[in-house]
């Protein structure tokens, strides 16, 4: 009887040995936008091609629309290893004191996705996300979304009509002293709360993509929307050093792809994603949308882009250099 315990007890402990050796790495990816949104489908992209890949060794688990962790908490929570992948927006680097990244917040930096991608998809955006790594984070991409515009519960057709008006922003000193050099108030609110306020006046207005105003349906609670795009919102793909370090050479390696890939899917859909969104927007009858003259463009420019000399100090004159010369911009000749 005891010998026959014994063999029971030797095979469970047999199978659940087999059972551990087989149990997937699981990667708990976070994000605070909609599933239907440049991002979120990336992230369920990068899930199905990592399985794939690795032949099921990892398992990729997204959880969409801050239902884990809004802004400030993911970046902790990544840092702690409560989460293994995020992908947070460029602005939201700063408080983590990487200021590098607020660079893409300088508005009219760059006209379009080419000129975007001439900086995240070469040597100066790799050298950005090697700035990550003393903070016990490694970034593995950029991933696009789009150029924003504003939202207001008024028209908006010159920074005269934002003077004195709270806007929402993320969490960066750029976008503060952008909504500043408006005239503007602003104020620094999680994403998850953006929806809320706008609808109940803590705010009057906001600057987002399309896409994410469109799938959050911000256009139901603003009625004015201005096509400025006066600046870009994207993702840095971020993933806990001393896990990324611990996985398996092999298994890092096929991972390593299925990030490729779905950089590549992400920088596909993006552009259409948002353009579809605007379209949604327009159709939905909600909120009015203009398109500002080109003068009224300039007047906007030239209200914004002084503030790029005031940043050297935060961001670094030398990579705001790099960036100029990349894109071709010209502070000067606007
Ligand atoms: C925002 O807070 O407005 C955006 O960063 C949300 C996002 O992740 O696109």
């Amino acid at each position: 009887m005891k010998f026959k315990n014994t063999l029971v007890g030797l095979s469970l402990a047999a199978m659940s040995m087999l059972a551990f050796a087989q149990a997937p790495i699981v990667i708990k990816f976070s994000h605070v936008v909609a599933a239907d949104t440049p991002k979120g489908k990336a992230s369920v992209f990068f899930a199905t091609r990592a399985a794939e890949l690795t032949k099921g060794k990892v398992k990729v688990d997204v959880y969409a629309n801050s239902a884990l962790y809004k802004d400030k908490e993911e970046m902790e929570a990544l840092q702690l290893g409560a989460v293994q992948m995020l992908a947070p927006s460029l602005a939201k680097f700063g408080p983590l004191g990487v200021k590098e990244f607020e660079a893409f917040d300088l508005p009219y930096i760059m006209d379009d996705y080419n000129d975007l991608h001439k900086v995240t998809q070469g040597a100066l955006g790799a050298s950005i996300l090697k700035k990550l790594e003393p903070k016990g984070i490694v970034g593995l991409a950029f991933w696009d979304n789009g150029f924003k515009s504003f939202s207001a519960k008024f028209p908006i057709k010159s920074p005269a009509d934002m003077k004195g008006k709270k806007f929402r922003i993320q969490s960066s000193k750029v976008l503060e002293e952008q909504m500043r050099s408006l005239g503007a108030l602003p104020q620094v609110m999680a994403f998850s709360e953006v929806y809320q306020a706008l609808d109940t006046g803590v705010v009057d207005g906001t600057e987002n993509p399309h896409s994410n105003m469109f799938t959050q349906k911000m256009h139901e609670v603003q009625t004015h929307m201005t096509l400025t795009e006066h600046g870009y919102l994207g993702y840095a793909v971020i993933v806990n050093k001393k896990f990324w370090d611990g996985l398996p050479a092999d298994v890092r390696g096929q991972l390593e792809q299925a990030m490729k890939d779905s950089t590549a899917f992400a920088n596909k859909i993006a552009k259409e994603d948002n353009d579809n969104a605007l379209e949604g927007i327009k159709k939905s009858g909600k909120t009015k949308i203009y398109t500002p003259t080109k003068e009224e463009k300039l007047a906007f420019k030239k209200a914004m882009v002084p503030m790029h000399k005031k940043m050297e100090s935060r961001i670094g004159a030398e990579l705001i250099q790099s960036i100029y010369k990349e894109t071709g911009f010209d502070a000067n000749k606007l």
